[in-house]
C-alpha cells in the first residue's frame, strides 16, 4: 500500500514519484517544479532583506517552515545565523541540499581568523532504521513519532503527534560523515575535530558527528 495515498496497488510511490502530482492529489505540488523554482523566482528579491532583518532581530537561530530551495534561508545562513529548515517537498529539499555548499562557502567567508564553525549532524545506523521504520513510537509520554527512512534517497520523513495534536510531517535529509569532511575541505575549512558525542569522544563510526572546523591556511 502506498504510504502517500493508501493506494493498495503501489507500495512505493512516495513524493519522488514523477506521477505523484496527478496520481496523488495530496502530494506536494512543489516536487514537480523544484528544478524550476529558483529560475522561476529569480526576480522575487523584495522579501529577502525583510526576513534577513527579522532573523537578525531574533538574536538567535531561526526555523523556516517551508524552506523550499533555501531562497531566503541561504542568505540568512550566509549572515552567520543558524537556520533550521522544514519542508514537505523532497524535490525542494534536494535543491536546497545543493545550496549547502554555498552556505558553507558563505560561512567560510564570514569566519574571522581563529574563528570556528561548530555543528552537529546525525547519520542513521541500520539498527535505528530497523527499530523505528514506519512505526509510531512513543518518544516521550503522550508524544509519538514515526520515521520513514529512504536509504537510497537518504531522506527521513518524520511525523510527530501528541495525544490531542494532529500529526505534522517534515522531510529531512542526511549525508555521510566522509561527505561532510570532503564538503568542509572543499569549501575552505580545516577540520579540527570530529567527535562522536558531546563528551568530545572521537567519532568511531556511530550515528552522531560533531564538527569543529577552522579556516584552512
Ligand atoms: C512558495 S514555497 C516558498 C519556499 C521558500 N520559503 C521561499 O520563500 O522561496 C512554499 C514551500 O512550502 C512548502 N510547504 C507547503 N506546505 C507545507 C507543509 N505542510 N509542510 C512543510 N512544507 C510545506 C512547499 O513544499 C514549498 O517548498
Amino acid at each position: 500500500m502506498c504510504r502517500n495515498c493508501d493506494d493498495p496497488g503501489s507500495r512505493d510511490c512516495p513524493s519522488l514519484c514523477a506521477k505523484t502530482v496527478t496520481k496523488h492529489p495530496q502530494a506536494n505540488p512543489y516536487d514537480s517544479i523544484s528544478e524550476l523554482y529558483d529560475p522561476w523566482s529569480v526576480s522575487v528579491t523584495e522579501d529577502v532583506g525583510f526576513y534577513l532583518d527579522e532573523a537578525r532581530r531574533s538574536g538567535g537561530s531561526v526555523v523556516e517552515l517551508g524552506i523550499g530551495t533555501g531562497r531566503i534561508a541561504v542568505p540568512i545562513a550566509a549572515d552567520g545565523i543558524r537556520v533550521i529548515g522544514v519542508d514537505s517537498s523532497r524535490g525542494m529539499l534536494d535543491v536546497c541540499a545543493r545550496h549547502r555548499r554555498l552556505a558553507l562557502s558563505a560561512a567560510r567567508r564570514l569566519l574571522v581568523p581563529g574563528g570556528r564553525l561548530v555543528f552537529d549532524v546525525f547519520t542513521p545506523g541500520p539498527d535505528d532504521i530497523e527499530q523505528t521504520h514506519d512505526r509510531w513510537v512513543e518518544r516521550e509520554p503522550g508524544i509519538w513519532e514515526r520515521a520513514v527512512w529512504n536509504m537510497d534517497a537518504r531522506t527521513l520523513t518524520l511525523s510527530v503527534r501528541g495525544e490531542e495534536t494532529a500529526a505534522t510531517t517534515m522531510a529531512l535529509a542526511w549525508i555521510e560523515p566522509a561527505e561532510w569532511r570532503v564538503l568542509l575541505e572543499e569549501t575552505g575549512f580545516e577540520v579540527e575535530a570530529c567527535y562522536g558525542w558531546f563528551d568530545r569522544s572521537p567519532f568511531t563510526g556511530g550515528e552522531d558527528t560533531i564538527w569543529v572546523a577552522g579556516r584552512s591556511s
